[in-house]
C-alpha cells in the first residue's frame, strides 16, 4: 500500500516535471488571477486560459507596451486604464504627447488639460520640494532637452540664477517651502541673467548672452507656458480619476519633453512623500505614450520610477512603435512587457536580446496580428517556466462593429452575373482596419476612412468606397492592392473602377 503511493507521487513528481521543462505557457494560477482583483486582458493562446493581470506577484507594477502604428497600443492602454478603475478605483494620468487620447477621455467622463492652449505649468513650483532639490531636477530636465551640458560655464550660470531667482522671492533655499507662496517663474531667472549682463563686468559675456537665449525660448511672451503662474495642480491631478495632459498643442518636442519630465518629477516627489499605504491594487497609473525622449534618457524620472514604484502602488505605462527608444532600464525592470505586432527584424533582435525567448515565441511574434500580443512578466519568485507567452486578441471594453462593402450594381452587370460572386462582403472593423495597416494607410487616415463609413451607417457600396479612397489621396494602385487583399475579386474591382471614372 505505502509503496504504491510513495511510487505515484514519485512518477506524479516526474510528470510534473516534465510538464514543466516544457511548458510554452505559465501555469494557469501565474495567470489566472481573482478576476474581481486583477484587471482581465485576453485568453492565451495555446491553452485558452482567460490571462488576468495583477502585480502582487510580479516584481513591479509597471508596464512596457511595445508594437508598430496600428498594432493596438493605446487600444489596451484604454481597456487597461478603465478596469483598473472598476476594480480598483485607479486614477490615471495620461502624458498624451499626439492628443490622441483626447477624445477618449472626454468622452469617458474625464478631465483634459491642455498645456499651449490656455493650460500652463511652472517649471519652478516646489511641490513640497526644497527649492534646492526642485532647482537640481529642472537643470537635470535642460540637461535632457538641450546640450546645456556641453557648456558647463552656461549651465553654471543657469543653474546659479535659478537659485537665487528663489532666493530673492523670499525661499532658503534647503527649507521646504510654506504653503501657498508663489514659486519664482524662468523669467525672474532670464531677468536676473540680462541684468547681470548689462553690469558689464561678468568675464564671458558669450557665455551669459546664450544662457539667456537658452532660457528665452521659454520664456518668451506667448511660449510661456512653462514661465508663469500654474493654471493646474499636478499634486490633485494624480488623483482626480481619468486625467488628459495634452501636450499637443505646445510648439515642438522640445516643450513636450519639457512638460512630461516636469510631470514625471512631480509625481516621483508625491510618491516619496506620500508613501506606502496597503491596499490592493494601484492607486495611480500614468501613461507615456510615444514619449521617447523622455523614456530613453537615464537621467529620466521615468527610470527612478520603474526603479521605485512597486512600494508606492503607482504604476508607470510606457507604450512605444520603436523599442529601442525605451531605456534598456526600463525594460529590464519592468514587472510586464507587452509586445504587439512587430515589423522590423531588428526590434525582435532587440527583445530577443533582452527578453531572452525562444526561436519558437519569436516566430509567433512576427505572426501577430493587431490587437495580438507576446507577454513577458517578471516574478518575484523564480519560476521554472518560460515567462513569455502570446495571448490571443486583447478584448477590449467596446462591442465590435462590423462594416459591410455591397456589390450593388457591379455584381449585375452582364458580364458577371453568372459568376458565383457574393453580394456583399462583411468586415469586423478589427479586420478592416488591420487590412488598411497592411496596406500602409496611416492611423489618421484610417480613422477618417472609418469616420466616412460610421457616416453612410457602415454600409457602403464598393463604388463609394473607392471614392472615399481616393479622396483621402490613396494611390489607385494601393486601392487595388487593398481591395485584393480584402478578398474581392480582380474582375469586380475592374469593373467597378471604370464605373467610378465615369
Ligand atoms: N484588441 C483590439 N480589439 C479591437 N480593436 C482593436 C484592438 N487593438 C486595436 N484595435 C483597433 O485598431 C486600431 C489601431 O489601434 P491603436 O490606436 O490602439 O494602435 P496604436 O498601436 O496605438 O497605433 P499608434 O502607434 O499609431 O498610436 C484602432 O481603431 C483600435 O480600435
Ligand atoms: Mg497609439
Amino acid at each position: 500500500m505505502g509503496l504504491i503511493k510513495i511510487q505515484k507521487v514519485m512518477s506524479n513528481e516526474i510528470a510534473k516535471r516534465v510538464f514543466l521543462s516544457r511548458l510554452p505557457e505559465p501555469p494557469y494560477e501565474y495567470i489566472l488571477n481573482d478576476l474581481a482583483n486583477s484587471i482581465f486582458i485576453g485568453t492565451t493562446r495555446r491553452f485558452q486560459v482567460p490571462f488576468a493581470w495583477t502585480f502582487s506577484t510580479l516584481t513591479n507594477p509597471h508596464i512596457s507596451v511595445v508594437g508598430i502604428t496600428g498594432s493596438g497600443k493605446s487600444f489596451l492602454v484604454k481597456t487597461f486604464l478603465l478596469r483598473a478603475s472598476y476594480v480598483w478605483g485607479t486614477s490615471a494620468l495620461i502624458v498624451d504627447w499626439a492628443g490622441e487620447y483626447k477624445a477618449w477621455v472626454k468622452q469617458s467622463g474625464g478631465i483634459v488639460v491642455s498645456l499651449g492652449k490656455g493650460d500652463s505649468l511652472n517649471m519652478m513650483d516646489l511641490g513640497g520640494m526644497k527649492p534646492i532639490d526642485r532647482s537640481k531636477q529642472i537643470m537635470t530636465s535642460l540637461d535632457i532637452i538641450s546640450d546645456i551640458s556641453d557648456f558647463p560655464e552656461q549651465r553654471r550660470l543657469t543653474a546659479e540664477a535659478i537659485e537665487q531667482a528663489y532666493i530673492n522671492a523670499g525661499f532658503a533655499l534647503t527649507g521646504i517651502a510654506p504653503a501657498g507662496k508663489d514659486a519664482p517663474t524662468l523669467k525672474d531667472v532670464s531677468r536676473l541673467l540680462e541684468e547681470k549682463l548689462q553690469e558689464g563686468t561678468y568675464q564671458y559675456p558669450a557665455e551669459l548672452e546664450n544662457a539667456i537665449y537658452r532660457l528665452r525660448q521659454f520664456s518668451r511672451e506667448g511660449q510661456d507656458f512653462f514661465a508663469k503662474k500654474s493654471t493646474i495642480d499636478m499634486g490633485k491631478l494624480i488623483s482626480s480619476g481619468l486625467v488628459d495632459i495634452d501636450l499637443s498643442a505646445l510648439p515642438d518636442e522640445k516643450f513636450r519633453a519639457l512638460a512630461a519630465l516636469f510631470i514625471l518629477q512631480t509625481l516621483k516627489e508625491k510618491m516619496r512623500a506620500e508613501g506606502w499605504s496597503a491596499g490592493k491594487g494601484l492607486r495611480t497609473i500614468v501613461v507615456l505614450d510615444e514619449a521617447w525622449k523622455v523614456a530613453s534618457d537615464e537621467r529620466s524620472d521615468a527610470i527612478t520610477i520603474v526603479r521605485e514604484g512597486r512600494k508606492y502602488q503607482f504604476g508607470l505605462i510606457v507604450a512605444s512603435q520603436n523599442p529601442t527608444d525605451i531605456n534598456e532600464a526600463i525594460f529590464s525592470n519592468v514587472g510586464t512587457n507587452i509586445i504587439l505586432r512587430i515589423k522590423f527584424q531588428r526590434f525582435v533582435d532587440y527583445l530577443q536580446g533582452s527578453l531572452n525567448f525562444s526561436q519558437f515565441i519569436r516566430g509567433e511574434i512576427n505572426k501577430l496580428g493587431v490587437g495580438e500580443a507576446a507577454v513577458d512578466m517578471s516574478f518575484q519568485t523564480s519560476v521554472q517556466f518560460p515567462s513569455v507567452f502570446i495571448i490571443n486578441r486583447i478584448v477590449g471594453e467596446v462591442p465590435l462593429d462590423s462594416y459591410t462593402i455591397t456589390l450593388a450594381d457591379i455584381a449585375n452587370d452582364a458580364e458577371l452575373r453568372d459568376q458565383t460572386i457574393p453580394k456583399e462582403f462583411l468586415f469586423e472593423k478589427l479586420l478592416l482596419n488591420s487590412k488598411l495597416v497592411e496596406s500602409n494607410v496611416s492611423t489618421d487616415l484610417i480613422e477618417s476612412i472609418i469616420k466616412e463609413l460610421d457616416k453612410r451607417n457602415r454600409i457602403v457600396d464598393l463604388k463609394e468606397f473607392i471614392k472615399i479612397l481616393a479622396e483621402k489621396n490613396i494611390s489607385n494602385e494601393a486601392i487595388i492592392s487593398l481591395l485584393r487583399n480584402m478578398g474581392i475579386p480582380d474582375s469586380i474591382i475592374g469593373r467597378s473602377f471604370s464605373y467610378t471614372k465615369t
